[in-house]
């Protein structure tokens, strides 16, 4: 593929993503970090364990467990549940660290299709006789308005159905949050998700033996007293990261509500452009806000929109998802001949997602609406 104008330009002045720490969660943060040092307890201490309630409280879930990354988290979940060289399907539309948790924790993924979501018949045309797990991924903080029946059908099955909820902190679809549809749910807290502990992860579950093996896994196999069980790793966060966690997460609510208004100011815009829509929210459901997700009505034209914004600064490049993986060679050895993704390959190819940051000025926002009004890119230039 040619490189994009987005890709070859300086930095955008609004770039798609910046991490912005508000000046109370810093506040806290310090104040806890010197408490920390004081205490001399620097790991798997009462920090985590407050992290933990957070994290469990926002997904509506009873237990989490803190672990170093969303990819640990997953990883560890899936051995968790005692899958093991076990076909897991996954979406082809997901960030490539969905699929190699699964490969890490010893099974072989399995891809089905789905735009920005995916639906129980995409999990219908995927399976085979050897499934044993279902993971779906809630791409930019959108839950399918389909996980009610997707979960149904894995309860049919008797198999797990886990949530990559990467990009879904604080989601909700009909009164249920994100990380309490499933067996377990993987978190991030990665700098660029909407609660960040500069590298990190949860599993979130309503299963205490489930915590009781995390706990475990992420600390070499040791249970709380007496000897090592199994083999576990080093996946433990350490108080200080939990307590940058913590310090975000009082404060959801409220990095939503500027997401919000941020997000009702491209809403508004886009209705006087032609040509480029906002994505549709599912009915009785709030988002988490990871991104802003437009769509082009013609897919070809997608491109020359990111190309339009970048000429005015404007970074694009956060999309979910441009690759695809079934395309991606890391995984060649999982993808079956003859298997079309059409839904996902039609998505990956019409969405453009707008700079969506909780920090961003008025003026930011501006600078991309004037971006998306640009008189002189009219329809005869696509
Ligand atoms: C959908 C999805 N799953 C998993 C991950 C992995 O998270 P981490 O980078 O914390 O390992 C990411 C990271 O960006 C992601 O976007």
């Amino acid at each position: 593929m040619e490189p994009s104008a987005r890709e070859t330009r300086d930095q955008p002045v609004v770039p798609p993503y910046r991490t912005v720490l508000d000046d109370e969660v810093i506040a806290e943060f310090h104040r806890v970090a010197d408490e920390i040092l004081r205490r001399g307890v620097l790991t798997l201490g009462p920090e985590t364990a407050r992290f933990e309630r957070l994290v469990a409280e926002m997904a509506g879930c009873t237990h989490a467990v803190a672990v170093t990354s969303g990819t640990a988290a997953l990883d560890l979940l899936l051995r968790a549940c005692g899958l093991r060289d076990r076909e897991v399907l996954v979406p082809t539309n997901t960030n490539p660290a969905t699929a190699l948790a699964i490969i890490e924790s010893g099974n072989h993924p399995k891809f089905y299709d789905g735009g920005l979501w995916a639906g129980a018949d995409d999990l219908e045309k995927a399976a085979s006789q050897s499934t044993a797990a279902v993971v779906i991924v809630h791409l930019g903080g959108f839950i399918s308005p389909d996980i009610e029946k997707m979960a149904a059908w894995c309860a049919q099955r008797d198999i797990p159905l886990l949530e990559d909820a990467a990009h879904a902190h604080g989601a909700v679809s009909a009164g249920r949050a994100a990380g309490s549809f499933g067996r377990g749910a993987a978190f991030s807290f990665f700098p660029t998700k909407r609660v960040t502990t500069a590298e990190g992860g949860a599993v979130t579950t309503a299963d205490a033996g489930l915590v009781e093996r995390l706990r475990r896994l992420r600390n070499q196999g040791k249970g709380p007293d007496g000897p090592a069980l199994e083999r576990g790793g080093s996946y433990r966060l350490s108080e200080f990261a939990a307590a940058l966690g913590s310090a975000q997460l009082g404060r959801l609510a409220d990095t939503r509500q500027r997401l919000q208004r941020i997000f009702v100011r491209y809403d508004e815009a886009l209705e006087g452009v032609s040509g480029l829509r906002a994505a549709e929210t599912p009915p009785r459901q709030l988002t988490s806000g990871y991104k802003y997700v437009a769509i082009a009505d013609d897919p070809a034209t997608a491109d020359a929109w990111r190309e339009q914004l970048a000429r005015h600064g404007i970074g694009t490049s956060g999309g979910v998802y441009h690759d695809l993986l079934h395309d991606d060679p890391r995984f060649a050895a999982f993808t079956e001949p003859g298997q079309g993704f059409p839904a996902a390959e039609r998505f990956a190819r019409s969405h453009v997602c707008l700079p969506a940051w909780p920090a961003m000025t008025d003026a930011d926002v501006a600078q991309v609406i004037r971006a998306l009004r640009d008189p002189e890119f009219g329809a005869a230039d696509r």
